[in-house]
């Protein structure tokens, strides 16, 4: 659709998504119908990612991250502007905030509360988040929590899916990568692919597999999930022409001593190179979608693709804008 702005439709929609106030932490947070909701406001608010809406214009937004980020801060906070509100953000909150003085995260986000009308959050320990978040009165957006979470990035993903193919019933999703333990933006993908009626399939290692609790979350969408561990590359491969788009969750690089020679090694059985997308096209007639969460690095994948039909991952870039401005007006609600 990508059509015109329509504020009753658009009303209607955000106050669907049932969003308005809460706290998005998990993909599962939104029920398949909610999603679609959202999804439905991000459309809408596409032909406005450059020039603008101003339905903000009396909200501040809150950007406090403890780990780096380019996308998810700097796509947030784009989001916020285009709607006419305004952003206070902090990027090195332990050095330059008062944490560096012990504060807790407890009244942190009590503080916050009141000053800002919304806060996005990016933190490497969930238990702390989990712990402090009764203390925002303000909604909270996830920009990341632990190695669990990352329901935004998930969003962005889902959504450039249902874009591209109208629907992801029918979609087989390979979620692909040397260690599926920490691989949250892939099971944030994997978790909202599958409310939305998705089968996915995971491929990594047996002794770096996906964490119990993200298995529970899928099961309970009723999706079919297939665990495939330690592939072969010709069994990865295989797996590649099976699918309909392929995951990869960018996991970071281990450093110290020899690990980094260690996972490069394990990559390799993880690689997609041009041969698999070239045999599905032949035999399937299928362009598999290959995505990624970024920052990427040199031996997951022929960037070659990046020339290619096949290519998602700065599509997901674009789309990371619209979902945003969706989940604020939708979280923040519309007067
Ligand atoms: N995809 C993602 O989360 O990227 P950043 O770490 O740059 O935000």
């Amino acid at each position: 659709m990508a059509g015109v702005y329509s504020p009753i439709k658009l009303k209607d929609y955000v106050q669907a998504t049932n969003l308005k106030g809460k706290k998005y932490s998990f993909l599962s947070d939104l029920t398949r119908e909610e999603m679609t909701a959202l999804f439905k406001v991000a459309e809408m608010m596409e032909p406005y990612t450059r020039i603008g809406l101003n339905i903000m214009s009396d909200k501040v937004m809150c950007a406090l991250f403890f780990e780096p980020s380019t996308r998810t801060r700097f796509s947030t906070e784009t989001a916020m502007h285009r709607l006419g509100g305004s952003v206070i953000t902090e990027s090195n909150p332990t050095q330059t905030t008062s944490a560096a003085k012990d504060e807790s995260m407890w009244d942190m986000l009590r503080v916050i509360s009141q000053y800002a009308d919304i806060l996005v959050l990016r933190h490497p320990d969930e238990k702390v988040v989990f712990d402090a978040l009764p203390a925002a009165s303000i909604p909270v957006i996830s920009g990341g929590y632990g190695s669990i979470t990352h329901p935004t990035q998930g969003l962005l993903d889902v959504y450039t899916l249902w874009r591209i193919r109208g629907t992801l019933e029918g979609t087989k999703l390979l979620v692909s990568c040397p260690d599926l333990s920490r691989a949250r933006s892939g099971h944030s993908c994997a978790l909202g692919a599958a409310i939305m009626g998705a089968e996915i399939v995971y491929a990594g290692p047996k002794d770096l597999p996906v964490p119990e609790e993200q298995l529970e979350k899928l099961r309970a969408t009723g999706a079919k999930v297939t665990e495939v561990f330690d592939p072969s590359v010709k069994e990865h491969e295989d797996l590649i022409v099976e699918s309909d788009a392929v995951y990869l969750p960018g996991c970071r690089i281990p450093k110290g001593g020899d690990a980094r020679e260690l996972y490069m090694e394990y990559a390799k059985s993880y690689y997609i190179g041009m041969e698999p997308l070239i045999r599905a096209k032949e035999e399937k007639g299928k362009t598999v979608g290959i995505m990624h969460s970024l920052p990427r690095f040199a031996g997951e994948f022929d960037f070659e693709i990046d020339n290619t039909d096949n290519e998602l991952y700065f599509k997901q870039v674009a789309y990371g804008i619209p979902i945003r401005m969706a989940l604020i007006t939708s979280m923040v609600g519309l007067d």
